[in-house]
């Protein structure tokens, strides 16, 4: 039977030497997704990748590119990183004044729209558009790094969101961020997510990316 959820690798943790290598590995030990976290120094306190590298990804996997912006004025990048081979853009509600006409151009470009939102912010600001939204990011972690510990309390949240999408938008996915790893994956499923992103659990996995992709899935139904 087929899977009926999936896994975001997300490139954070990767060896950057060895990339193409590493998203070959996670593609062959079933990856769904590839994870790509955009940090820009001012809506997180680090910085990571830009455009070159979702467009170095889209070189070597044929794999969605699930692309989180964690960056102040995303309004200004979706057509770089549309253009440079984004599948996904997931963009925080923190950072857009106007949400509605940053999905809408999400959208022109071509995209899947994605909307996200800190651990202390509260559904009620995402409310509005989540009848429309592809998919919800829900993150459980303070985000900004890889290897945080996940927080528990953000579980009741992943429930909620669910609830509002199967009465208003049942087709609308809930990925969730952040300290997934096999002691919290399942815990995440059981609330309704059915994308689960993780970096840490993946390529810090002792016995390589392909162990900890399956160390992943084996919590899973
Ligand atoms: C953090 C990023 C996450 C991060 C997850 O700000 O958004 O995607 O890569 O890392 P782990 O899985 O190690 O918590
Ligand atoms: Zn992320």
């Amino acid at each position: 039977m087929e899977d009926n959820y999936l896994l975001s690798t997300s490139i954070l943790s990767a060896d950057f030497t060895q990339l193409g290598d590493q998203i070959k590995q996670a593609e062959d030990a079933g990856t769904d997704w590839f994870h790509i976290d955009i940090m820009d120094g001012h809506f997180v306190p680090n910085l990571s990748m830009g455009p070159f590298i979702v467009e170095a990804c889209s070189r070597v996997t044929n794999l969605p590119l699930d692309v989180h912006l964690m960056i102040e004025n995303p309004d200004q990048y979706l057509k770089t990183f549309a253009n440079a081979g984004a599948n996904n853009i997931t963009v925080h509600i923190e950072t857009s004044p106007d949400m509605g006409s940053t999905l809408q151009s999400i959208r022109d470009l071509g995209c899947k729209t994605g909307i996200t939102l800190n651990p202390a912010t509260e559904v009620g600001r995402i409310e509005p558009f989540l009848p429309d939204i592809d998919l919800v990011l829900v993150m459980s972690i303070n985000p900004g790094f890889a290897g945080q510990t996940f927080m528990p309390e953000v579980l009741p949240k992943i429930g909620k969101i669910r609830k509002i999408l199967d009465e208003k938008n049942p087709t609308g996915l809930i990925e969730v961020d952040g300290g997934i790893n096999p002691q919290t994956i399942r815990q995440v499923y059981d609330q309704g997510a059915r994308v689960l992103a993780a970096a840490s659990a993946i390529f810090n996995h002792p016995g390589g990316i392909q162990e900890g992709i399956l160390s992943l899935k084996q919590e899973l139904p």
